[in-house]
């Protein structure tokens, strides 16, 4: 695929940071930082290429490809094209991230019809794309579940609706500065411990599940895939193993970011009902993020959310202090969550749009490579 002026080229994933591929994976890693941070007003979501490289090295569950548009062979533009290794599913997640003073010359486009084609010709024919929307003094665009807008005259949202695409939902991003205060949290922590009462205790860990509670995390891993609200983007289920909550944790270990996590033990059960993660980079100048949070729905009611994330955030100031920020991602519509973060102090600080296009069937596409240049192995 070419049009002139530009020419679009699959990556090859490089085996180690340094390793053949590096320096076009980093260009990719620098392009969706450069546009996410102008998204946000700030660099504090973005991350590394070393960070990211692990889940791109990763490939079992989630396959990913990963494509560029270089302009006098400068990588200017980044597509993703992700969906789950299940066949049946026929769902599939885009993104592309073009730079700013090179827009409105059609490699949006040119990326978009190429993962597009992709798509149909693996039959996901559901398309979803999240992205960040910058506020701006416009008209609003607001998502099919009621819940919060985004700006109609920004760019990706026109970009968006000429390519067919409804946005579904808005998902809120919001910081939480540190350090917070102290007595705070606590008699956040000690309410939530008392209404959960003494039924319920908090199990805490880093970076990898204790053996034991594996097949219970990989529970909450898979409801954690169709539990949270996810809108008319109808999500699938992505199943998790105890074998692959293993496998993704040695995967993710070799990134230099770790992760806290804070599960919450049903004791009549003996089993696991919710739990928290905090994702820490390495260094202390930058924000941690909040990944998931899911409490069982039937053990919710008993305060254990605010009882995880509090007494996980008091781990994170003990055992890894001076982060600045906290920053976390929740569903506009799903009031329960926003509420514990904003006891916790949490205020807005973005939003990303959530869009879906169901697409009308399989084309055939020459799906397999891109550009004049296709895979590039070097
Ligand atoms: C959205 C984005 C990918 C578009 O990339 P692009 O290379 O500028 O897109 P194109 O040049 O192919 O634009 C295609 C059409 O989209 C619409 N569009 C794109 N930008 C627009 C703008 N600023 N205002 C109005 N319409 C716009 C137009 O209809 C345009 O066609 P036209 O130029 O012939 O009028 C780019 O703005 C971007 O990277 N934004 C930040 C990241 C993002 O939001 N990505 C979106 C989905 S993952």
């Amino acid at each position: 695929m070419t049009d002139p002026g530009f020419e679009l080229d699959e990556l090859f994933i490089p085996a180690a940071p340094g390793k053949p591929g590096w320096a076009d994976f980093e260009a990719a890693a620098s392009v969706a930082a450069t546009v996410e941070a102008e998204g946000y007003g700030g660099h504090e979501l973005t991350l590394s290429a070393a960070e990211s490289l692990p889940e791109w090295l990763n490939q079992t569950w989630q396959p990913r490809r990963l494509f560029v548009a270089r302009q006098d062979g400068r990588i200017v533009a980044r597509g993703v094209y992700e969906t789950l290794a299940d066949e049946s599913i026929t769902h599939a997640w885009i993104a592309v991230q073009v730079l700013a003073d090179r827009r409105r010359h059609g490699i949006g486009t040119a990326l978009f019809d190429h993962l597009e084609a992709i798509a149909m010709a693996e039959s996901r024919l559901s398309l979803i794309v999240y992205t960040v929307s910058p506020e701006a003094e416009s008209p609003r665009l607001h998502a099919q579940t009621g819940f919060g807008s985004v700006p109609l005259g920004n760019p990706e949202v026109k970009f968006l609706i000429g390519r067919g695409y409804r946005l579904e939902q808005v998902v809120r991003t919001s910081r939480l500065d540190l350090p917070c205060d102290p007595d705070t949290v606590e008699r956040l922590r000690v309410t939530a411990a008392l209404k959960a009462g003494p039924d319920y205790a908090v199990l805490c860990w880093s970076d990898h599940t204790p053996p034991d509670r594996l097949a219970d995390l990989a529970v909450l891993r898979t409801r954690m895939t169709t539990d949270a609200p996810s809108a008319g983007l109808e999500e699938p289920e992505d199943v998790w193993t105890a074998a692959r909550v293993t496998a993704e944790e040695n995967a993710a270990a070799q990134s230099p970011r770790s992760t806290l996590t804070a599960a919450a033990l049903h004791r009549p059960s003996g089993r696991l009902v919710g739990f928290t993660e905090l994702s820490v980079p390495q260094e202390t100048a930058r924000a941690v993020l909040q990944e998931d949070t899911l409490v069982l729905r039937e053990h919710r009611g008993h305060r254990l959310g605010l009882l995880l994330k509090a007494t996980n955030l008091q781990r994170l100031e003990r055992e890894r202090p001076g982060h600045p920020s906290v920053m976390t991602f929740n569903a506009e519509e799903n009031r329960p969550m926003l509420s514990v973060n904003e006891a916790m102090g949490f205020r807005p600080m973005g939003q990303e749009g959530a869009w879906r296009k169901c697409a009308a069937g399989p084309v055939s596409a020459a799906a397999g490579s891109a550009g004049t240049g296709g895979r590039t192995d070097s």
